[in-house]
């Protein structure tokens, strides 16, 4: 049994299917990799979720959290980076440690990687419900508290939340098109970037002249406890407050190993992953720290937790900078425009790594059907907006953002656990680009993450757990015995 579930798919097989089904153009440059990156990683993360992890978690000193979520994904996208230059097929973690750490730890990974993108696009449908009511502000409509937030938020007037209609709506509008064939075009893709890339820095630009030095003060906050309006307690200020507003923005950074699914149609996936990989989060982790660092200078801790609580960045430009109602309103369309491309990436990582799976045996044939016009996976779209349709409509965003968040920590733990492997087992494979510092900064990427999943808190590691457990026991009644490597 133990030899069972530690069989390991072999990479010269893996690259021969590969090869054989790839019919795939190779198109990408390391600038357009670059451009899928920065497309994947900004959005809800850092324009509805720092005003969360300021107003619960840290004040202030979230812009130290956006430091820390940075190291780690450093660390991990190092790791991610050899990976993807040694195996260059698509799949993401899922692939990588079929062939390097066994059958049952691809099947963790893969079930984990649910958190990360099926709750991820959840995430980012709920805010963008949040900005939605934003824009339809401007027409004086807005949809009733009641259909736009889950049965377990109350409003500040005592309204209680049914269903998130709109988050609905978007998942179920952006699954039809996946399952037509859209994908986004690198030209779609490009605009929405530099969109995205423009109001970041707009903010940024216009902003820093309205920090007020009190809402900065104290910058790191005394550790206490913070009941929400919700009645949740979160550890507030001190260390803790930190760890855990880390692991809160951490979701911003979520996206750049997107890049990693692309390497079958990257022109030299061997130079130009690393490239993607550690450019689109550099670029990412400098905005992010100035942005968060005017965000909660222009508007207070108290804004955060009462009338700033939704739309934050919006809501800071309306209010505290004067005359710039129109970067409000641009910032608004931006954002919904901007949501969208994420939750796309996201609902296409899902299917695509469901369908590695299901190739593997590991998971259902109905997972890899493909549409006979569009030659998508339409019934596994079609499950997944459902699945994901669920966490939308009926459960906060803090809650799916903060298990997307673990999910993908504990995901980023198994990649850089890989190398410290491969480099042991394997240590013939060529790799174009080698981690630097083996074994320190893989261990450095277990530490940091790790340190970012106990921010995160017990409620959130049961989750955890309790997905992890449904997961082992489903591998044990079913991926156990159809998988297909095991006739080999
Ligand atoms: N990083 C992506 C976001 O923040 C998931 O929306």
């Amino acid at each position: 049994m133990a030899s069972k579930i530690f069989k390991r798919k072999p990479i010269g097989e893996l690259l021969k299917e590969t090869e054989n089904e790839n019919s795939l153009k190779k198109t990408l440059t390391a600038t357009a990799l670059i451009a899928l990156g920065v497309g994947a990683i900004i959005g809800a993360g850092l324009f509805v979720r720092t005003a969360s992890a300021a107003a619960n978690n840290a004040g202030p000193a979230v812009t130290i959290g956006f430091i820390i979520a940075g190291i780690g994904c450093l660390f991990a996208g190092l790791c991610y980076a050899e990976f993807a230059s040694m195996i260059p097929v698509a799949g993401s973690a899922y692939t990588y440690s079929y062939t390097t750490m066994g059958e049952m730890v691809a099947w963790i990974i893969g079930w984990d990687l649910v958190l990360e993108y099926a709750l991820g696009a959840a995430t980012v449908s709920i805010a963008w419900s949040e900005y939605l009511n934003k824009l339809l502000g401007y027409f004086d409509m807005r949809i009733p508290y009641e259909w736009s937030h889950s049965p377990f938020e109350i409003s500040t007037l005592g309204n209680h939340g049914i269903m998130n209609i709109p988050a609905l709506f978007i998942v179920f509008l952006l699954t039809v098109l996946l399952i037509r064939g859209v994908r986004e075009s690198s030209f779609v893709n490009a605009i929405i970037v530099i969109v995205k890339v423009a109001i970041v820095i707009l903010f940024i630009g216009f902003g820093w002249s309205y920090i007020n030095p009190i809402n900065h003060t104290p910058f790191i906050p005394e550790a206490t406890l913070y009941t929400d309006s919700q009645g949740i307690s979160h550890n507030f200020g001190g260390i803790l407050g930190i760890l855990g507003a880390a692991g809160v923005v951490f979701f911003a950074f979520i996206g750049f190993d997107a890049v990693s699914t692309a390497a079958q149609e990257t022109k030299n996936p061997k130079r130009d992953m690393p490239i993607g990989i550690l450019g689109s989060l550099a670029i990412c982790t400098v905005l992010y720290i100035l942005f968060a660092y005017v965000l909660t200078g222009v508007a207070s801790l108290n804004d955060f937790r009462t009338v700033g609580k939704e739309a934050s960045v919006t809501f800071a430009i309306q209010t505290y900078m004067p005359g710039y109602d129109w970067l409000g309103k641009l910032v608004t369309v931006a954002i919904l425009a901007g949501f969208s491309s994420v939750i796309l990436v996201m609902l296409y990582g899902q299917s695509r790594v469901f369908y590695s799976m299901s190739k593997d045996g590991l998971v259902p044939k109905i997972f890899s059907d493909v549409h006979k016009k569009f030659k998508t996976p339409h019934k596994s779209n079609w499950l997944f907006l459902i699945f994901v349709g669920l966490f939308a409509s009926f459960v906060p965003g803090e809650i799916v953002g903060d298990m997307t968040s673990i999910g993908t920590l504990f995901a980023f733990i198994l990649v850089c656990a890989g190398i410290l492997i491969l480099r042991k087992t394997n240590p013939e494979i060529p790799r174009k680009f080698k981690t630097p510092l083996v074994p320190l900064v893989p261990i450095l990427g277990i530490i940091t993450c790790g340190a970012m999943i106990f921010g995160l808190g017990p409620a959130n590691w049961y989750r955890l757990l309790a997905w992890m457990a449904i997961g082992l026991i489903i591998y044990f009644i079913y991926g156990i015995r159809k998988s297909k490597l095991r006739g080999k």
